[in-house]
């Protein structure tokens, strides 16, 4: 790590006005509200607790995540960036990024959050047809999420929006219809997830008793490939499994996870890496919102982990992030983390069995192997 290189911050906000029955993110719903300048508080000060872990750094990108993050008032994120900016150097060009949820009382907070110095709005859409929305247990119809959208596009330069597709009865024609809709609205990003049952949620319990009608694994399969190549010819292609840009407009916030550098992660349940004194160390928060109030008020941050990773623990986690990316992974890199090279005769199998490709020292999966990602990794970590 060099002071040059990207520095992330990660704000996490734990809340959401209801709990989607699909969604394992650390997010709560408190029926009675919050002291919201009590939160503010404990942020400022567990970014002065990271401050000292990380200093002289220079900020280049600042990601408000949840939960639901737009439902922070606009002068909660501005005191949050104003605190940043007095604690570390930020780029002149830091990418600063708000997930929005697009109910129409969300939207109103648009103006203000880019008054407060965001630059980049996520909207969470996640489906454009309103039988599925309900089914998704969302709190927006259709017409409200494109309002939405044609509010943030008024409001930011740099707009993206999530969509979730193998949905419960989707097939691979529905999902041709809606994708075609969502490239005709799209700015410069899109994030398109494949709908992943989580355990504990309420749809892995549908699953368990067979009531969840998924798509079966071919029918995804067929679903992600065609993503992939709709995505393409609109001048949008994946540079990560499921994150789709114009060329220049990637989120250069999550590229900072996919590479491997540092970031500092604040709020409940939020993650960290840091390099300190040459190890990379991984910390967390707590992730009960009330718990993590409570320590940042006693202690000062709201930490439950912070241990260093080993060199082999570290050199797996970038190749695990890395081979997510279409530039893929850099070989030297992973040698340089671990201390040994990836072995020669399991990167040939897979060359051979057409999952990867190499150029000098850059691996990347190719497209039948981020199919079937998850293998290629434990192969090359084997
Ligand atoms: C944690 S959410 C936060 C954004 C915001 N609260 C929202 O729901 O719009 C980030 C994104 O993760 C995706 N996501 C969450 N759970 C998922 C799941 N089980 N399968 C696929 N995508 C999921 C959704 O597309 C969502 O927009
Ligand atoms: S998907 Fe978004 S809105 Fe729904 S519970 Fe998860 S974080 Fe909250």
């Amino acid at each position: 790590m060099t002071r040059d290189d990207p520095f992330g911050i990660y704000v996490h906000w734990p809340l959401c006005k209801a709990k989607c029955p699909y969604c394992d993110f650390n997010s709560h719903v408190r029926r009675r509200g919050l002291d919201e300048a009590r939160f503010l508080a404990a942020y400022l000060t567990e970014l002065r607790h990271f401050a000292g872990r990380a200093p002289g750094r220079t900020v280049t990108s600042i990601f408000f995540g949840g939960g639901t993050p737009s439902l922070m008032q606009p002068r909660t994120v501005a005191a949050i960036l104003d605190a940043i900016a007095g604690h570390w150097g930020v780029s002149e060009n830091a990418e600063i990024t708000l997930e929005a949820n697009p109910t129409s009382v969300e939207s109103e907070n648009f103006a203000g959050y880019a008054a407060a110095g965001v630059n980049r709005l996520s909207l969470g859409i996640q489906a454009l047809d309103d039988s599925s929305l309900k089914a998704l247990g969302r709190q927006h119809t259709v017409d409200e999420a494109l309002a939405a959208l044609a509010l943030a596009k008024q409001n930011f330069d740099r707009v993206s929006f999530d969509l979730i597709y193998a949905r419960e009865g989707q097939t691979l024609s529905d999902w041709m219809d809606e994708l075609t809709r969502a490239l005709e609205h799209a700015a410069d990003h899109l994030s398109l997830y494949q709908l992943t049952i989580e355990d504990g949620t309420p749809f892995a319990a549908r699953r368990a008793a067979g009531t969840l009608r998924m798509p079966d694994g071919d029918k995804a399969s067929a679903m992600y490939t065609l993503t992939q190549e709709f995505c393409e010819t609109a001048g949008l292609p994946a540079y990560e499994i499921s994150n789709h840009a114009r060329p220049g407009s990637e989120s250069r916030h999550n590229l900072l996870y996919w590479r491997g550098h540092d970031y500092a992660g604040i709020g409940a349940g939020a993650h960290t890496r840091i390099s300190e004194g040459g190890t990379k160390r991984a910390l967390s928060t707590l992730k009960s919102p009330e718990d993590w109030l409570a320590q940042v008020e006693t202690a000062g941050h709201g930490l439950s982990g912070d241990e260093p990773l080993s060199a082999q623990e570290a050199a797996d986690e970038y190749l695990l992030m890395a081979l997510r990316l279409a530039e893929g992974m850099d070989l030297a890199r992973f040698a340089a983390l671990s201390g040994h090279a990836i072995d020669e005769t399991h990167l040939a199998a897979l060359a051979g069995d057409g999952l990867v490709a190499r150029h000098g020292s850059r691996l990347m999966a190719t497209p039948s192997g981020r199919l079937v990602l998850e293998r290629v990794i434990l192969e090359l970590a084997a």
